[in-house]
């Protein structure tokens, strides 16, 4: 198995990063090109492991896929509208299939994706939204079966109401009321950027979407939908990482290649607030430390709110800043796999609930360490670039599903990191 080696560091970070394809945007539009025949081209898309999961699933249902990073080719085939476990419980974003497939062939069987390293997450809400639609679903043997009306007929536009804003909920919905007969209404949506960023890719294959991006969104179906072209949003939790990687150290001062600042406001006012100077110069973002780092609280929130994507390593920060923060994780429950990590490095949090309680230390102490989610492990490069001496995140399958190239990407801003190959898991 691969680990990521970093030795610690004094100097600061400097330099430009470019920040890849967003990784949460490319998986749906993945999905929706089942929607439509032909041959689909999405540019932009990062080198991950969770793009190679999704194509071939794409595969198995029967469609042409072609990945050659950064395009994703989805050509046309003939699709056998079945998700099976082994793929769809690699990751759980597999479920996004479901809405394309029962929309199109008016029948899909896809397997549940199980729990999960941080929570239960269940999927109550996209079959909620799908049966508003006219589906009616079955659960058996750990599979959904879903069945368009009159068995198999084609959906019908309906309100749908979601009890929370879920991100996949909305995503698989929508991509379902885009070939659905007449309108429908989704209220209390989810509102990421990359559901604006699907919102788009619909109205390009000739569904009517108004309203992505806010709680209410309207989708007005086609009869038939086309093929597209487009290229992704940048990946705004990536941009964020590299943005804590660059208030490590004071006198850092690092350029962020293609990073949206208006999609990390809620991100930028804590950094802000933690004491780092962010700007916008052209096209460009610019992070700079030029003192301490101080304590600030931050409770993860739906999208524009604090994003649970980047609370680990935004803890990480905290673990030295000058002062208490407390962090708190309203999102997903058993969010915290980083921080007895942390403490094995000498961070010292202290977890109460949902919310971990961090005292800023002065320093940290390299260590083999390991995490069972994406960002966990992100949070635990970014200690290693700070710690004293060597620390080996081991497990770095975790971080080649989200983080494109990070040991390059950071070598490119002076940080002293390689992968190694069969290291033990
Ligand atoms: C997406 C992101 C993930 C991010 C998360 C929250 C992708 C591929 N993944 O995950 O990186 O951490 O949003 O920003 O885009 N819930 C239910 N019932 C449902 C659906 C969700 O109870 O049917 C709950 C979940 O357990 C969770 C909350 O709603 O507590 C939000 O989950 P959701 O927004 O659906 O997350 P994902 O789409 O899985």
């Amino acid at each position: 198995m691969d680990a990521i080696r970093v030795r610690g560091q004094s100097t600061p970070l400097k330099g430009k990063v470019r920040i890849s394809g967003a990784k949460n945007a490319a998986l749906p539009i993945l999905c929706a090109t089942l929607l439509s025949e032909g041959e689909s081209k999405l540019r932009n898309v990062p080198a991950l492991r969770d793009i190679d999961t999704t194509a071939a699933l794409l595969r198995f249902l029967g469609r042409d896929v072609k990945v050659d990073a950064p395009i994703v080719t989805v050509g046309p085939g003939t699709v056998k509208p079945e998700a099976p476990y082994e793929l769809v419980k690699q990751m759980r974003a597999s479920v996004l299939v479901l809405g394309p497939l029962v929309a199109r062939y008016g029948r899909a069987k896809v397997s549940l994706p199980g729990g999960c390293a941080i929570g239960a997450r269940p999927v109550d809400q996209h079959l909620k939204g799908l049966e508003a639609l006219g589906c009616t679903i079955r659960l058996e043997r750990g599979y959904v079966i879903a069945e368009g009306p009159n068995g198999g007929g084609r959906l019908k536009g309906a309100e749908v109401y979601f009890d929370m804003p879920t991100v996949g909920g909305t995503e698989n919905v929508m991509m379902a009321a885009a070939l659905a007969k007449g309108r429908t209404t989704l209220v209390n949506c989810a509102r990421e950027p990359e559901i604006e960023e699907l919102g788009r890719i619909l109205n390009k294959m000739g569904a009517e979407v108004d309203g992505a991006g806010t709680d209410v969104i309207h989708v007005k179906g086609a009869d038939d939908l086309h093929p597209f072209d487009h290229a992704i949003i940048p990946d705004r939790i990536e941009a964020g990482t590299y943005m804590i990687a660059a208030a490590l150290h004071e006198g850092s001062d690092v350029l962020l290649e293609g990073a949206e600042l208006d999609d990390l406001e809620a991100l930028s006012v804590k950094m802000r607030a933690a004491g780092m100077t962010i700007t916008k110069e052209d096209a460009l973002m610019r992070v700079q430390r030029k003192g301490p780092i101080r304590g600030v609280n931050v409770t993860t929130a739906p999208h524009p709110g604090f994003p649970t994507d980047m609370q680990a390593q935004f803890m990480m920060m905290m673990c030295l800043a000058r002062g208490e923060s407390v962090i708190s994780e309203t999102i997903f429950e058993n969010r915290f796999m980083h921080v007895p990590e942390l403490q094995r490095m000498g961070a010292s949090v202290v977890l109460r609930g949902n919310s971990a309680v961090v005292q800023g230390v002065p320093k940290l102490y390299g260590a083999s360490v390991m995490a069972t989610d994406l960002r966990a492990s992100a949070s635990l490069v970014l200690a290693g670039l700070v710690a004293d001496e060597e620390t080996e995140v081991r497990r770095v399958y975790h971080l080649d599903r989200g983080y494109e190239h990070i040991e390059d990407k950071l070598r490119g801003l002076g940080a002293n990191i390689e992968r190694v190959k069969g290291v033990e898991g």
